[in-house]
């Protein structure tokens, strides 16, 4: 009896939180303290300079235009507090006076994404107090605009979630086999042949059907400009993938002097792998891809380049004169130390100017770049060997952070890659694996789910794929282990959130949400 009256005590108090503050992800911390107050009138903004980005943002929200009239107003202080850690963010809501402080203007924007979601439309907000900072630096989402092409207003909708979320890092994957995505002035061959593909790959894999559509896109330079500032507003860093040594059969069909064979060859227009890379015995491939980085290093101002180094084929190099050279000459044991050898060389380049690279796993192989940090995407093993050898790594394993995977069993699914990751998967995700120590465990920055676009052609589809996962995540990565865990009281929030981003257009997956003919009823407190 104990027991059972100890269980409801539980329950009524996860359905309690849900019904005080619909926020996605969870705070760490709220106390409820009085009557809701009001969100009406005029609101008067207190901030510096440095959080003018914040206060436009509060300001929106309460529809308040006009600020001068500080008699009978509401008072927004916004604050950045030294000696706090930069995203944590402490917020009090009382009669007439909200109160955001944070250890940066990251911190006070979440703050301010805290408030928005709490009010939900209701015109009122909860009296109280949050405390509130992330379990991980980096929370991350992926998308693949090679495969299939988005658009800048997409990617800009697409920042608009992450920023909602709390999610803080947009890996952009912009160059592969299939399309050169991104303007380069010294190479206009990337994008004015590299950027389209005669026919495209349709229907499953194992069908091998082609259409005969001419597809493609690339974003110009002052587009990724755009991109880069609108993602800096909502204080998201972006981090460009440039795939090499593989995947670059878009940059051969450019140049296809940069291949072992040089033989010239269309952009691919079917999915894969391909043996053609870059030679890594000739020299004028690394002058070609410093000239590209030099361009993507004034674009981005970002800590992080994503090199790739992923599913590079050893076929060319093993029978390339030049290849073999080079592994003669560096005195390295084979292909795979030739690998190591491009990503060293291509790291040296990016540490000399400044920058860090990520690479996916497969750059563990033939030896770790000295300052690498791991994505690990076959399972979390790479990201466990590179904690354990002093590197950071972020977990991307495709069980549970690859949503082009099935996220139901219903057999009217949008065709999709295969695998099965629905929503409760990823919210009992764990991105520090249980065999680390504690000092290991501080190298996982983070994680990410990534959206490969081989089957997702359309904004829409997008939308299904990440919506409501991405709710999911993005409670693993800012509330982390102290999330109730409990996913009846996750699945209120995410439904009430859903139902908030349906109305303003976004496509969510039914799955996992409450059904909309049962809508949710508040259940009052005991
Ligand atoms: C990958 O999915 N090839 C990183
Ligand atoms: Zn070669």
């Amino acid at each position: 009896m104990r027991r059972l009256v100890g269980f409801w005590l539980l329950v009524t108090s996860y359905v309690g939180f849900a019904q005080a503050l619909q926020v996605v992800p969870r705070p760490q911390s709220v106390e409820v303290e009085g009557e809701p107050i009001a969100v009406a009138g005029n609101l008067y903004v207190v901030a510096t300079p440095a959080l003018q980005g914040e206060a436009d943002l509060i300001r929106t929200w309460w529809n308040a235009t006009k600020t001068t009239a500080k008699a009978g107003a509401v008072s927004a202080e916004l604050r950045i507090q030294q000696g706090v850690p930069a995203e944590t963010y402490a917020l009090r809501v009382s009669e007439g006076k909200i109160v955001v402080a944070g250890g940066s203007a990251a911190a006070v924007f979440y703050g301010i994404q805290t408030l928005i979601q709490a009010e939900n439309g209701s015109k009122t907000l909860p009296a109280m107090t949050v405390r509130d900072q992330p379990a991980f630096a980096y929370r991350g989402m992926h998308l693949d605009v090679c495969r299939h092409f988005f658009d800048v207003e997409f990617v800009k909708r697409y920042l608009d979630l992450m920023a909602e979320h709390k999610m803080n890092r947009f890996h952009w994957h912009l160059t592969e086999d299939q399309g050169w995505r991104i303007e380069i002035k010294r190479y206009p061959r990337l994008t004015e042949v590299g950027a389209w593909r005669e026919a495209s790959q349709v229907g499953p894999y194992g069908d091998q059907r082609f259409d005969s559509t001419r597809y493609g896109g690339f974003y110009t330079q002052d587009e990724v400009r755009e991109i880069v500032a609108y993602a800096a507003a909502r204080h998201i860093t972006v981090v460009p993938e440039i795939e090499l040594p593989g995947h670059a059969r878009a940059a051969l069909a450019a140049y296809p002097e940069l291949s072992c064979t040089g033989q010239e060859q269309p952009v691919a227009t079917g999915w894969g792998v391909f043996d053609d890379v870059y030679c890594a015995g000739n020299d004028s491939v690394f002058t070609f891809l410093e000239g590209v980085l030099d361009e993507v290093l004034a674009l981005f101002p970002g800590e992080y380049i994503h090199i790739g180094g992923d599913e590079c084929p050893k076929t060319r190099w093993h029978d390339c004169a030049k290849c073999q050279a080079r592994i003669k000459s560096e005195g390295l044991a084979d292909e795979h130390a030739l690998q190591s050898y491009f990503i060293r060389r291509i790291e040296g380049y990016l540490n000399a100017r400044g920058r860090q690279i990520i690479g996916w796993d497969e750059i563990l192989v033939g030896g770790l770049a000295p300052n690498a940090t791991v994505m690990s995407w076959r399972g979390e093993a790479g990201g466990i060997a590179a904690a354990k050898s002093g590197h950071d790594a972020i977990m991307t394993p495709g069980t549970p952070c690859y949503w082009d995977h099935y996220q139901s069993k219903d057999p009217g699914e949008p065709h999709a890659i295969g695998g099965f990751n629905p929503v409760e998967l990823v919210y009992l995700y764990n991105p520090v694996p249980a065999e680390l120590s504690a000092d290991e465990a501080k190298h996982i920055l983070g994680a990410q789910a990534n959206l490969w676009t081989e089957y997702v052609l359309t904004p829409e589809h997008a939308e299904y794929m990440i919506l409501p996962r991405q709710l999911a995540l993005a409670e693993v990565l800012w509330t982390g282990p102290r999330r109730s865990e409990d996913l009846a009281e996750f699945r209120i929030r995410a439904t009430q959130r859903s139902r908030a981003l349906k109305a303003r257009g976004f496509n969510v997956a039914p799955h996992f949400l409450l059904p909309e003919s049962k809508p949710f009823r508040r259940r009052e407190p005991k």
